[in-house]
């Protein structure tokens, strides 16, 4: 049993309840897929739980951002992205922001492991946003019907399942291609070895599906389940609002999840 979070985007409230949850399920092993920063007021504070309650964390465009510079963001996003550099390189220099730089510095791109369901094994693969580009590459829902050849092509790198973050918007992605919402599923996926899928997660910190609650999933008897939770997005409205670097659009949109 394992649960998934991605795209923190320093929201602390949302990440602390979403811990809460998988605490509360029992749930020992989190891996996180990136962009724990950017966007939100609590980057340390994000950082420093992702340190300590995950198995790994793989690079998101964020983080990537932050450590090396912005590619394609928007003024707004580029704002946090400098922000968000500037509270780093500004920490005491403690044992801690050492530690903190250096888990920056060391996030892989992609990671995989192999387990054994019903006796058959499955590999799972971890990216932030796409198998073929890790980083930066969007596979969004439209997709399916306006670019079928790009999601064919993007399972020539997937052998069973892959999950990804990046786009905030959680579902299911299959070869043929389609594309299945979390509720068309029941909020659950069978994981079968004959059938390959790529299961975006959702966003913790700054969920875009217009569902302003906190997104991940947990994997548990050959299923992946998606959860959604309520936390306190007014508290890190009023935080964005107060910090002059950060745009009010990005507290805005936590309260209408988009
Ligand atoms: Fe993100």
């Amino acid at each position: 049993m394992f649960a998934i979070i991605s795209d923190i985007h320093s929201n602390l409230e949302a990440l602390t309840a979403v811990l809460r949850d998988i605490e509360k399920r029992r749930i020992k092993t989190i891996y996180c897929l990136g962009d724990v920063l950017g966007y939100g007021p609590n980057p340390i504070e994000c950082l420093d739980l992702i340190i300590k309650k995950t198995k790994w964390c793989i690079l998101g465009n964020h983080d990537y951002a932050v450590l090396y510079e912005p590619t394609n963001f928007n003024f707004g996003a580029e704002q946090a992205c400098f922000w968000t550099r500037e509270i780093l390189e500004t920490q005491k220099d403690t044992k801690s922001n050492h530690n903190r730089w250096t888990f920056l510095g060391g996030l892989p791109m992609l990671r995989s492991i192999k387990m054994t369901f019903n006796t058959k094994p499955i590999t799972f693969d971890f990216a932030h946003a796409s198998p073929r580009r890790p980083i930066n590459e969007y596979i969004f829902p439209d997709d399916v019907y306006s670019n079928p050849t790009k999601i064919r092509t993007l399972f020539d790198k997937v052998k069973n399942i892959c999950f990804v973050g990046h786009t905030h918007m959680p579902g299911v992605f299959l070869d043929e291609p389609d594309f299945y919402l979390p509720e068309e599923l029941s909020n659950t996926y069978p994981i079968l070895e004959n059938e390959r899928a790529i299961i975006n997660i959702g966003s913790v910190g700054q969920p875009r599906d217009r569902d302003n609650r906190a997104s991940y999933v947990y994997v548990e008897d050959n299923k992946a389940h998606f959860v959604r939770l309520e936390y306190d997005y007014k508290t890190t409205m009023k935080k964005i609002i107060a910090q002059d670097r950060l745009d009010d659009f990005h507290a805005e949109r936590l309260k209408e999840g988009r």
